[in-house]
């Protein structure tokens, strides 16, 4: 496994009224949420997502409706996962290159962030991630 990140199951509370389920900061995940966006609008035909590293942030990673695949790289192995259950969340720490494809109609892919949007933090060129990946381990 890509060694920052797991798949975590959310806390979820399920009665005659539906389903409801809860990320908190320093529980579900041990990072203070600071951003929070989503994805969605995406079609089949949709380019891939994603495709940069972060420096220093973490995420969690929701498919709140819908389903998606994201495969994660830290430079030495590769995972991939589908996300399609709104009580999983896909936990991806620094220093993994990660592609969001494979959209299902009408999905919202929800992120949850450590910090706040900062370009300076992205890798957006994969052999400079590659190479860092490789020589900060
Ligand atoms: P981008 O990083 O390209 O999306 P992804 O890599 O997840 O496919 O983001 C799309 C645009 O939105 C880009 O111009 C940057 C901008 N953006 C913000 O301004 N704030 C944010 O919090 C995020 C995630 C993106």
């Amino acid at each position: 496994r890509i060694k920052p990140c797991r798949l975590i199951r959310l806390e979820q509370h399920i009665d005659p009224r539906g389903s409801l389920s809860v990320v908190e900061s320093g529980v579900t995940v041990d990072f203070p949420v600071q951003r929070v966006y989503y994805m969605h609008g995406q079609t089949q035909s949709s380019p891939p997502r994603g495709l940069h590293a972060h420096r220093t942030l973490e995420q969690l990673v929701i498919a709140v409706h819908g389903a998606f695949s994201i495969t994660l790289d830290d430079g030495f192995q590769h995972a991939t996962y589908r996300l399609d259950e709104p009580g999983a969340g896909l936990c991806i720490g620094p220093m993994v290159w990660r592609v969001l494809k494979d959209f299902a109609p009408d999905t919202v892919a929800l992120v949850l962030a450590s910090q706040h949007y900062e370009e300076s933090d992205y890798y957006r060129d994969y052999d400079t991630f590659l190479h860092d990946a490789r020589s900060l381990t």
